[in-house]
Parts: structure tokens; sequence; C-alpha cells
């Protein structure tokens, strides 16, 4: 493979104000390169630091053992509890401590503090063992954003049950073929959920996704929009039912250090979904110690991630990572947008949010709201803000450090996946002087580094592949029931380096620039792009709000390049604004990335989680039919208006 060039240029800086510094758990560079170190050189001492901050039933006798490679195995012979290090923990110190502040679409408030919630997760957990649910069986969770979404997890956790949370905004379709492939015995789920101003009927989708799969005994069912539900008396019991009598005391079950904590789908770009497997010490020592670094949570913070438990952001950054650091999570179970358009602001006023986390598909929207929607609303207990999904151009970035951030708050760009866990490269909020665009640097215990594709390392500013050269806790164990896609997906290119699928490249001051996954990389006259930097450069105009970029075959080039562009209300778009367009990335990057053909679109195709589609653009941009994997689509009927849009 050519290296994959890159062409986005980026020199603005930003170190953490002083007063920020002052407070922060980690505010020296030497500090941090001394911690670093001690992780690469001797991870062992390092890991048992942090492991050692948390109760162990019974300690472990061996930090790491890769001798089985690609499954490690960590903290070898240890005991413990996930729901106990969340919850029974911090009964003594923060008992009556706001655990969970949560508000639902409609605006009604609940706030739960820890013994509230060690108790409420108890009941759930002896409700589940008096239906049969037991260590090791897989139980499916399909709900919307309210605190029994959470309980659900803790509950199972607490019993030793594997959890498999799927998104509830899957399809029928999708849901059966996760509990098919997971084995499940067991559901959770509600009548229905709130979302823009309806009542979702999750329940309805369960029945749908279970007909004919007789392994699911029990589907526990949550009242939360009223809406009628059929009723299979053998199968199914309300919530309110099944905890009724239970008492709110239930011992944690002693789980080994690599029993399963969990699964959770991810979709790749061909074939099936892939059963992430999570083990337990691993997973939530990663979980505990990056929450702790990376949003550097103290006592009195409100802290709010905006993703959805159903992916991994809301399994490590909203339960287990935050619970495990005794923080005040916000929880919210409705659309951003929903009743109005600054809804996600008005809640961090009304709540006092501190440290805010979201993604850049969700900046880019609101930047295309407009800035009076933000600035109606109090911010100024903002102090940190992160993003994590999706490369974030710099445009994005300097918006919501400007207008969100008031130009005081870091902001931690954070680049991880289902697969890590947890946070890998970051900067750390009181330490690193951020860049916009960059994921800037590793955090402790994680030895990134660009490479070639024989796996050597390239020398600084190349563009190449990003890989993961040592084992970390957090890290996937397996894919549940294919262990051979396992290694042939991260380990087949290049052996002992965990390979991500990510193109990046590291700048002079060893920060990674992320330039998106390699398979939508394009090849035009020979010269390897990033197609993340083309839609910087497409963003950056003043009238663009979101740009996909595609190549197509091309016969004197290879590839072209073609770009889906969604410009603001306020332009005319014709011929004048595409021209335009074309000369300001020629202007931008070089004549190279000028864009054969540019599509207006008022939408694009994303996934659930708010990826972009190449894979589907592609097919559109070609002219060819879809293929492959459809179930992730958020909504199909944008693909229809681009392909009704064809010139
Ligand atoms: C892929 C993983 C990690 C939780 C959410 C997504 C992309 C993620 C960043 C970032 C650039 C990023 C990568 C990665 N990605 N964060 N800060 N900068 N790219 O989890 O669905 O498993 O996706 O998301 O391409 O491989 P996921």
């Amino acid at each position: 493979m050519n290296e994959i060039e890159s062409v986005l240029h980026e020199d603005r800086r930003f170190p953490p104000s002083a007063d920020f510094a002052a407070a922060a758990r980690l505010s020296d560079e030497a500090e941090y390169q001394r911690l670093y170190r001690q992780s690469i050189d001797d991870p062992d001492a390092y890991w048992s630091g942090v492991a050692g901050e948390l109760p162990w039933m019974e300690p472990w006798t061996q930090v790491l053992d890769w001798s089985e490679k690609p499954v490690a195995k960590w903290f070898i012979g240890g005991k413990l509890n996930a729901s106990a290090w969340c919850l029974d923990r911090h009964l003594a110190e923060r008992g009556d401590k706001t655990a969970i502040l949560w508000e639902g679409e409609p605006g009604d408030v609940r706030e739960i503090s820890y013994r509230e919630l060690h108790a409420d997760v108890s009941r759930f957990a002896n409700g589940l063992k008096a239906r049969g649910v037991k260590k090791g069986d897989r139980v499916v969770i399909y709900m919307p954003m309210i605190p029994e979404l959470a309980m659900a997890v803790l509950a199972c956790a607490r019993i030793g049950a594997i959890h498999s949370v799927v998104f509830g905004g899957f399809s029928a379709r999708a849901l059966r073929e996760r509990i098919e492939d997971g084995g499940c015995t067991a559901a959770i789920t509600c009548d229905g959920g709130w979302r823009r101003g309806k009542i979702l009927p999750l329940k309805q989708e369960v029945d749908e996704s279970i007909e004919g799969i007789d392994s699911v005994h029990t589907v526990v069912v949550v009242k939360r929009g009223a809406n009628d539900v059929e009723w299979d008396g053998r199968r199914d019991v309300w919530y309110h039912d099944l905890v009724a009598d239970q008492p709110a005391d239930c011992p944690p079950e002693p789980m080994d250090s690599e029993d399963p904590l969990f699964i959770l789908y991810t979709s790749g770009s061909t074939g099936k979904p892939k059963g992430i497997l999570h083990t337990t010490a691993g997973y939530m020592v990663g979980a505990y110690h990056s929450t702790k670094y990376v949003f550097d949570l103290r006592e009195d913070d409100v802290y709010w991630c905006t993703a959805d438990v159903g992916w991994i952001t809301g399994h490590s950054y909203i339960v287990y990572g935050p619970l495990a650091n005794g923080a005040t999570v916000l929880m919210y179970e409705g659309a951003p947008t929903t009743p109005h358009a600054g809804r996600f602001w008005e809640l961090c006023e009304k709540h006092g949010v501190t440290v805010f986390y979201t993604a850049p598909t969700a900046i880019r929207t609101f930047v295309r709201l407009g800035d009076e929607h933000v600035k109606k609303h109090d911010l100024s207990k903002l102090r940190l803000l992160g993003t994590v999904g999706e490369p974030i151009n710099p445009e994005a970035w300097m918006w919501y450090h400007r207008v969100v951030g008031g130009e005081r708050c870091p902001i931690v760009d954070t680049w991880w996946q289902t697969e890590t866990g947890g946070i890998m490269i970051t900067p750390l909020p009181g330490v690193t002087a951020t860049k916009p665009g960059s994921a800037t640097r590793p955090l402790m215990g994680v030895d990134a580094a660009i490479v070639d594709e024989d796996g050597n390392e390239l020398p600084p500013n190349h563009g190449g592949l990003l890989v993961i050269r040592k084992p970390w806790p957090s890290m996937l164990r397996g894919l549940w029931g294919d262990m051979d896609r396992y290694r042939e997906t991260y380990w087949a290119k290049f052996g002992d380096y965990y390979f991500a699928g990510d193109g990046a490249r590291r700048d002079e001051d060893g920060y990674f620039w992320i330039m998106g996954r390699v398979d939508d990389v394009i090849n035009v006259s020979g010269h390897r792009l990033s197609t993340m930097e083309v839609e910087s450069a497409l963003v950056s105009h003043e009238h663009v709000c979101e740009a996909a970029v595609v190549g197509r075959a091309d016969e004197v080039t290879g590839q072209a390049i073609c770009a889906f562009v969604t410009p603001d209300a306020s332009v005319t778009v014709d011929d004048g604004l595409r021209a335009a367009l074309m000369e300001h990335v020629a202007e931008e990057i070089g004549k190279l990335a000028r864009p054969a053909e540019i599509r207006f679109t008022n939408a694009l195709p994303k996934t659930r989680s708010g990826k972009i589609m190449r894979r589907l653009l592609r097919d559109v941009a070609e002219g060819r039919e879809t293929t492959g994997d459809m179930s992730t689509i958020e909504d199909l009927s944008v693909l229809a208006k681009l392909r009704e849009n064809q010139e």
C-alpha cells in the first residue's frame, strides 16, 4: 500500500487555562510523561496501582497473561463484581449523593441517590433470579433512556448474567438477529418510550423479534409509555410486579476477572453484526481509569454524556465508568431537538452540567441550527467538553470551543472503539495543549503507532494504519461465537499488533490525527486521500454544514471524488455554488482533491449512532444497487431521496 497523503493543515493550539490546570488531577506535562512511560515499560506495576484503588473480593495473582494471544487475560485469579464497584463501594462515603439525575423527554425529572440505586438494582437482581436467570445466561436489554435501563444493566452484572444491550431504535429484525446470535434466554424492555414527541412501542418490537424463539422464557416490561401492549402471561412480567416483594439486599455474585460482563453488537461494513465480548475486571479497570483521568470528575461535578446506553459510549461513560467514580450522571430520554432546538442547552442550564460529552454529528447539527439556541442559555457552569465517534472537523471543533465552551473549556477529542472498551487516544484536559481536529496523544497504557502495510513504524506526518502494539485491560476478548472472525478482523494483518481499521498520521509533536476508516480512503491518480480531510475542507466553506466524500470509478484518474454536500438554509443551491465549492477545495488542499462532482442534499445516510455510511454513498455515486447489511441505517428514505436526485 502507498501512504495515505495528509493534506489537512492546522496550526491553532489551545493549552488548558491556568485555572483549569490548577484544579485538575493531572496538570503537569512531566507527570504525564512519567506515568505514560511507566504504563508502557512496566504495565504490571502501573495497572496494579490502578486496580488497587478498587475493592476486590479476592486479589489477583498475575496482572497479564498474553501467552494465548490474541486473547488476553488480565488480573488473573481475581474476584470482583462490577455492580459492587459502581454501588456498594460508595454507600458509606456518598450514599445520599445523587447517582442518576434523569429527565424524560416530556420534562419529568427523577433523582436517584447511590443508596436508592443500590436498593433498586438489588431488588431487580433478586427478581431476575426468581425468574430463573442465572450466572452466564444472556439477557437482551431493549429500552429507552430511562433509569431502569442502567438498573437492568447493573442487575445483570450483580448476578453474573451477561447483558446484551440493543439500541432501542433498531427494528424487530435487527433485534431478532442479535437475540439469536447471543442465545439470549430473557429480555428486558418497556411498553414504550418517548422519542420526538411520540411513544415508540418497544414491547411490540420485542414480541415480533422473539416469535418462534422458545429459548426466551422471560420478558420483563417496565411501564413507561402507558401504551397498550399484548401480553403472554407465561412469559411476560411487569417490572413493578417483579420487584414488589423482593428484598433490597442481593449479595453481589463473585465473578472471576475473565468472566464475561457483556456482549455488544457493532456492525462491520460487510457481513452480520459482530458480538464484541468484554470481560469483567479488565473492562472495569479501564472504564474507571479513563473516566477518572479524561473527564477529571470531582465530587461536585454534574456529568452528562449524551450517548445512548445502547452504544459502548453509554456502557463505559454513562454507566460503568462514572458510577465506579462516584459521579452524578445526567441521563436524558429524548431527542436533542424536542420540543425545541435548544433542548440540550436548556438541560445543561437547568441541571448545572459541568462536564459535557457528545458526538461530532450532534455538534454539526447544532452549528446548522444556529448559535441563538445556545446563547439563550446560561452555560457558565460547563468546565470541560468532549467528543467521540468520528473525526471532528476543525471548523466544528472551533464552534464547540467558542459557542458552547465560551473559549474557556478544554475539549477532549477521544478516539476509541466498541472493541477497545474505553478511551485510547485523548487529551488530558489539564495537561495537553489541544489542536482542533486531533485526538492528540495516547492515554496511559496505550501503545499506539502508525505503521505501513508491513508493520513498520512510519516517520512523523506520514499517513498510515493505526495499530496498538501491546494488550490493554479493556480490550475485547473475542467475537461472541466466532473466534476465527476475531483473529481474521483484528490480528491477521500484523500478528502481534491490534489493527484498528483506521488510517491516521502522527505529527511532529506526537499527536495523532485520525483520518477515518481505511475502507473509505480514495485513490485519485495514485494519491491516496482521506475522505475526512476533503470533507473538512468542504465544511470550512461558510455555506456548508455537512459533507460526505466518496470515490467513484474514473477512467482517467482511477477514482474521482464525488461529494455529497448539505448547504445551510440561507444559500441558493445552483451551479455557482457548486463551482465555488470546487474552487474552495482546490484552494484549501490542492487541485488534486478538487471534487469531480458535487451533489446537494438535505440529509446524509447515517447509522443510528450518527456515522455517515459512505459505503451506501459509494453505491449511489456509482449508480449501483445497494448490497450488504442495511439494518443499521437510521432513515432509509434519505437513501431513496439521494437516488431520486441523480442527475
Ligand atoms: C470508530 C469506532 C468509541 C465510541 C463510539 C464509536 C471512529 C471514534 C473518534 C475520534 C476520529 C473516531 C473511528 C473508530 N472514531 N472516535 N475521536 N476521532 N474517529 O464506536 O462504533 O465502535 O466506532 O469510530 O473510525 O474506529 P464505534
